[in-house]
């Protein structure tokens, strides 16, 4: 299927739904008993209309970014998004950004990639501004097309922002019907008046999301499965697209049938308010607002 986009006014458009692989291939450190059903996985995912693919330097110990390489290297690479991130203590400044960048190309056997993210923000004594320039140097040299970052307050957002030549183009952070820490912190708002996307992870609580009766009786009304309904609330907020993960042809297909239909006003405004035990803080990757920026 073509899968639905969203078009920033600055003329980026990106598809509503993506592949994330974190676990593909294990989780800080490689696993490597399973990769025939990962390189399957994303390979399906990809026949399915999938283009945008999310992974990271730390998935895996890099062994992720192998194995989307693998899966991606029969597919029209000009059809594909590739995101991939810089992993989130880089003590190492400028030199070791790119060359961060370039080990992860490398891994992906791609010479660019569509999206490159700051995974968190740089621990104390890192040099933030180093990091920044580096990134705006990799968008120089088109080995990146876009720059953004993940689980960012807003003012750590705009101090980033701040450093770089570059339109930050999302903040990735962790957003699902019930988890709503980037309402609650303004980050959804912020990212509508800035012109980038909130991109959601998690936006199925690892396939853990409670159904509850809300998202029952609305699947029951569109004739849709509870987890179809959750992902079309997350893709009906403005300015946000999600990537949730799945090794699973039954999961991709119920997934995408999340997908090119809209849940009335009156039922998105139940899910706002009416979907049960809501919070307001990551329990995974809570934001950092003690040390926001400035301290
Ligand atoms: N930037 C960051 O800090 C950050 C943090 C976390 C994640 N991420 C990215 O976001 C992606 C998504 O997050 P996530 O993987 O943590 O969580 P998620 O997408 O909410 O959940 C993934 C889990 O849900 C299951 N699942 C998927 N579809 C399902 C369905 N229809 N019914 C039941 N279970 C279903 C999957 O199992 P099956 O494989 O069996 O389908 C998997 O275990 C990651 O893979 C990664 O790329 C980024």
């Amino acid at each position: 299927m073509d899968i639905p986009t969203k078009t920033l006014k600055s003329s980026l458009s990106l598809p509503v739904y993506g592949l994330g692989t974190f676990m593909m291939g294990g989780r800080m450190e490689p696993d490597t008993s399973d990769d025939d059903r990962y390189i399957a996985a994303i390979k399906s995912a990809i026949d399915h209309g999938v283009t945008h693919i999310d992974t990271a330097e730390v998935y895996g110990g890099g062994h992720t970014e192998k194995l989307v390489g693998e899966a991606i290297a029969g597919y029209d690479r000009s059809k594909l998004f590739i995101t991939t991130k810089l992993k989130s203590s880089t003590t190492g400044g400028y030199n070791a950004v790119i060359e961060a960048c370039e080990a992860s190309l490398e891994r992906l056997g791609v010479d660019h990639v569509e999206m490159y993210l700051l995974h968190a923000y740089p621990k104390t004594g890192e040099p933030v501004e180093e990091i920044m320039r580096a990134m705006d140097a990799l968008m120089d040299h088109g080995l990146v097309k876009n720059i953004g970052v993940c689980n960012m307050t807003v003012d750590r957002f705009e101090h980033l922002q701040n450093l770089s030549n570059y339109n930050l183009v999302t903040n990735q952070v962790h957003y699902s019907v019930q988890m709503r820490e980037p309402e609650a912190r303004g980050l959804t708002e912020h990212a509508v008046q800035n012109d980038y996307f909130i991109t959601a992870w998690g936006s199925l609580e690892k396939g853990l999301l409670e159904q509850g009766d809300t998202l029952k009786e609305l699947a029951k009304k569109y004739n849709k499965t509870p987890y179809q309904v959750a992902l079309n609330w997350v893709i009906a907020q403005p300015n946000v697209i999600t990537i949730p993960k799945t090794t699973s042809v039954e999961h991709l297909e119920e997934n995408l049938g999340a997908l090119g239909w809209e849940l009335e006003p009156e039922d998105l405004e139940k899910l706002n308010k009416d979907f049960p035990n809501q919070k307001t803080a990551s329990d995974r990757v809570p934001l950092d607002y003690a040390a926001d920026f400035p301290a």
